[in-house]
């Protein structure tokens, strides 16, 4: 088999290659002046992507991701169709089709959190984007992927994993801490893992979203005096829930409070906020950002196996 990425989740797909024991191609992507993307499969890609099964690693955000993914899907399954009609007339022009196998390892899924109708006319945005990929791919592995029920009743192979325990591992070598937070109720899952993995106590807080900028913690007693805590979310956008869990932590005596996340956006000046509010953040490079200290690839490939077998 063969790993291959174009500009979106480059770093993640290299570091994957070798943990499968495979090859990584990397695919041409540039855009063109006005900022439309382009993509084509090299000349010397096309032996491989026919002759084994391929990996995708492709991510969903910013939106320019999205199309990037679209369309190297479309591009790689044209060459595994043997569609290779081109004006230039360079020959073969068309071969046997190969058949199915071609896989997509989302690193990071942008627009999990449109994943309900609150309002009417609204769109699940998480379910359009795959329903698009499912045309031309024969299954996708999506790292931590927000809540993944909005994906589970797709008639298509999704298999999600989660970056958890390397998370975990980063926290207990570097930060020990004593007691893990999950900041909102939809990270219990993930946090509770952390903290097993570790060994450590474990709370949550109940959040409301008021606006994209600003959340309210329900005040809780925490059992934290003179302890390090660690909040485990899934991601971290602008740094708000981290703040406000970490204001919590600290008046109820905190020693020490970290950060960890598998997604970190890090949107509108997150970084230099979190440097107010917390003594460490600790994040996966499934996007590219300046606090990723854990590699995404390692949970990638054991979806990716299950995915295969
Ligand atoms: C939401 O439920 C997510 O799990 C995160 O808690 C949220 O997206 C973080 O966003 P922000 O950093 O902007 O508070």
């Amino acid at each position: 088999m063969v790993v291959v990425s174009g500009s979106s989740g480059r770093d993640v797909a290299e570091a994957l290659a070798p943990l499968l024991g495979m090859q990584y191609v990397e695919l041409v992507t540039r855009r063109f002046p006005d900022s439309e993307g382009y993509v084509r499969v090299p000349e010397e890609a096309i032996d491989v992507i026919r002759s084994e099964p391929v990996i995708l690693v492709s991510n969903t955000y910013p939106d320019s991701g999205i199309l990037q993914t679209i369309l190297l899907l479309e591009a790689i399954g044209d060459i595994r169709k043997g569609d290779l009609e081109n004006l230039k007339g360079i020959e073969p022009q068309s071969m046997p089709d190969v058949g199915p196998g071609v896989y997509l390892a989302i690193p990071y899924y942008g627009y999990s959190r449109q994943d309900k109708r609150f309002s009417k006319g609204e769109v699940i945005s998480a379910k359009v984007i795959a329903e698009l990929f499912a045309r031309s791919c024969d299954g996708m592995a999506i790292l931590d992927l927000h809540a993944p029920a909005v994906l589970e009743d797709m008639d298509f192979p999704v298999k999600f994993v989660s970056a958890m325990p390397e998370v975990a591992e980063r926290l207990a070598n570097v930060v020990k801490p004593d007691f893990i937070l999950s900041p909102d109720k939809g990270a219990i899952s993930r946090a509770t893992e952390v903290a097993n993995l570790i060994g450590c106590e474990f709370s949550y807080l109940e959040k409301t979203r008021i606006d994209a900028h600003t959340i309210e913690h329900t005040p809780k007693d925490l059992d934290v005096n003179g302890k390090v805590v660690a909040i485990v979310d899934d991601m971290i956008s602008t740094g708000g829930t981290i703040c406000r869990a970490s204001d919590a932590l600290r008046r109820q005596g905190a020693k020490e409070v970290h950060a960890a996340c598998t997604h970190g956006l890090f949107t509108g000046g997150a970084i230099s906020r979190l440097a107010n509010h917390v003594d460490g953040v600790h994040s996966t490079d499934s996007l590219p950002n300046p606090r990723a200290v854990v590699s995404a690839a390692p949970a990638l490939a054991r979806g990716l196996k299950e995915l295969l077998e």
